[in-house]
């Protein structure tokens, strides 16, 4: 059995006490996040009080380090995998449901949708934080029968090329305009953060944010690791962007059906099926239910989010009721730099 070093203060234990000891890989992957926990880069959090920065991306010490790791040591990918990838404050919550309710839409009647009465996390697995709870997890998906929805945060270049090569998953990315998704992170992140830690003010959050220092940023070189991965592989990658889907929602659950080899009937489209899915899932509709206005989320073992937080105000371009000129300019200007010559424009 191999000699573990002392782990650092930031270091999540809690596969120590866990039976497969026995196992040499896992115990290999266990010793490669410590030693990426005692010897890499330690940055400001914003949820948590530290983010570690690792092959090119800053990542919370536990859920996401942790997930990264064993997606990249253990995670089995099949071809018929499809994941929806995005950066946190983007749209996940509403692509998650629009993605459940369109691949699902023969199986349920409308009137009594489980969306209705779950969670829009509760769908389907978050892969970053449910693959590294334990190995039973691992086995978990290794006997879920295809094709398999699931979820992830991990910038593109981190995946393993299990995943991202050409045989590999079918990928679903949401970007959004980066001043809405940094105010959005804001306000969500302080009602996460721990008492214990002083409020994390928006001028603050700015410089981190710019820096590149939040949860798996930076924000754009996350996004653009997906958006030429969807230029290489543009059968592998859908690439959407949120105020597309907020300006038309129709035409985009069209191209999600399309992308997820379930395009609409004509029968359908004259029932008003597509219709249907967005109204269901739309902010109204969503965020006024029972189920995301009373029950929370448990991502780990660490992270519990009441299902409220995730719907604030769904709009397009709020970041300016918070921002000021100068911080609008600077953001501009830094998103200018970061996408020259890629070709990708931000909504607006
Ligand atoms: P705001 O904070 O700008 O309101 P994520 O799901 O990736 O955590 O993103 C959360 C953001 O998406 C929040 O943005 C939230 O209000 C918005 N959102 C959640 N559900 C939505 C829906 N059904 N339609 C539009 N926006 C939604």
């Amino acid at each position: 059995m191999a000699d573990f070093v002392a782990p650092s203060p930031l270091c999540d234990n809690t596969l120590e006490s866990y039976d497969e000891k026995q196992d040499l890989d896992l115990q290999r992957t266990l010793e490669r996040y410590r030693e990426t926990l005692r010897s890499f880069p330690i940055g400001k959090g914003w949820m948590t009080e530290h983010l570690v920065h690792y092959q090119g991306f800053w990542l919370a010490p536990k859920a996401a380090l942790k997930g990264v790791i064993w997606i990249q040591d253990r995670f089995k990918a099949r071809p018929t995998d499809i994941v929806l990838a995005t950066f946190p404050k983007t749209g996940t919550t509403w692509l998650r449901a629009l993605i459940f309710a369109t691949i699902n839409r023969t199986r349920y009647d409308f009137s009594k949708h489980p969306l209705l009465t779950t969670g829009p996390h509760d769908c389907f697995p978050f892969l970053d934080a449910y693959i590294y709870e334990n190995d039973q997890s691992v086995s978990n998906l290794d006997a879920s029968p295809s094709p398999r929805l699931l979820s992830t945060h991990i910038p593109y270049t981190l995946l393993p090329d299990s995943m991202t090569n050409s045989s590999g998953c079918s990928f679903i990315y949401i970007c959004r305009n980066p001043k809405d998704v940094l105010v959005s992170k804001w306000l969500f992140m302080n009602k996460l953060r721990p008492k214990e830690l002083p409020p994390l003010s928006l001028q603050e959050a700015f410089e981190l944010f710019c820096q590149g220092i939040s949860h798996y940023g930076p924000y754009w070189d996350h996004v653009l690791g997906y958006w030429n991965g969807s230029l290489e592989t543009p059968t592998k990658i859908l690439f959407l962007k949120y105020e597309d889907l907020k300006k038309e929602p129709l035409a985009v659950v069209k191209r999600l059906a399309e992308f997820l080899g379930h395009p609409f009937s004509l029968e359908e489209e004259s029932m008003g099926v597509i219709q249907e899915i967005v109204r269901l899932c739309s902010f109204e509709n969503l965020s006024n239910l029972e189920v995301n206005r009373t029950s929370a989320q448990k991502f780990s073992r660490d992270i519990i989010v009441d299902n409220r937080h995730f719907f604030r105000k769904g709009q397009v371009g709020d970041s300016e009721n918070y921002l000021t000129a100068e911080m609008i300019e600077r953001l501009d200007e830094i998103t200018a730099d970061k996408l020259i010559g890629s070709g990708l424009i931000f909504g607006s």
